[in-house]
């Protein structure tokens, strides 16, 4: 039975109104991803890549007041509305818990094939054009600055200071520079390289337009 139809459901109820860069079109771009680098794995478990890109910011604690409340309620509906089975469910939730940027800043969590195309899917989507626009709307969303020659980036981030503010600009070099170099995936990185020139023009151009 595809269940898939039902999950992608499932995922626009939950993102519907989110204002915080997790909205349904990150959904549906990260499954878009999923499917595009899908092309170099045919061996891949693509019901599993395809479920776990859609359910992925479902129970995050950015999104909802209680993340052990919401991915019980989540696996519940897996179980009993959706019908997968409990290993299904587990394969899902155990990609979620370890694929996040802030739980592989201090320690580099392994995961299943399937979990690094949805990782490398939703890495993509803070690359390029669409990264630039996500950045800008995160830092206007917590009040940062765009730039501010006062405030270094900061050379590492931790778990710590991952959710301290920063500049936006500053976003680019203490994160999004780097995360080409910690792609899974050799179509991923290749992609990723891509959309990262794109976004060092960027700042190129910004920092020649305000002559610095
Ligand atoms: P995720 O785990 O999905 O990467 P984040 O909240 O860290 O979640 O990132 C969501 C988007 O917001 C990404 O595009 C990311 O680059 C951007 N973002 C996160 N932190 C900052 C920041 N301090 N300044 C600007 N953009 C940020
Ligand atoms: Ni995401």
């Amino acid at each position: 039975m595809d269940h898939l139809p039902a999950i992608i459901d499932l995922a626009r109820q939950q993102a519907a109104g989110d204002q915080s860069g997790h909205d349904f079109a990150h959904i549906q771009r990260v499954a878009a991803n999923a499917r595009q680098l899908l092309t170099a794995y045919p061996d891949a478990d693509q019901d599993l890549v395809l479920s776990t890109a859609y359910l992925h910011d479902y129970y995050d604690e950015k999104l909802v007041a209680n993340t052990t409340a919401a991915k019980a309620a989540l696996v519940q509906t897996l179980r009993t509305a959706v019908g997968l089975t409990q290993e299904r469910i587990d394969q899902i939730t155990f990609i979620i818990d370890h694929m996040s940027f802030s739980k592989n800043i201090e320690t580099h969590q392994h995961l299943p094939l399937a979990g690094q195309i949805v990782q490398d899917a939703d890495r993509l989507d803070a690359l390029g054009a669409v990264g630039i626009f996500r950045a800008i709307r995160y830092g206007a969303t917590h009040g940062n600055p765009d730039y501010d020659p006062h405030i270094p980036p900061r050379q590492e981030l931790t778990a710590a200071n991952y959710r301290q503010p920063s500049t936006i600009v500053n976003h680019f070099y203490e994160k999004l520079f780097k995360l080409a170099a910690t792609m899974n995936t050799p179509i991923g990185r290749q992609m990723a390289t891509e959309r990262t020139a794109f976004m060092k023009q960027f700042i190129k151009e910004y920092f020649q337009e305000i002559g610095k």
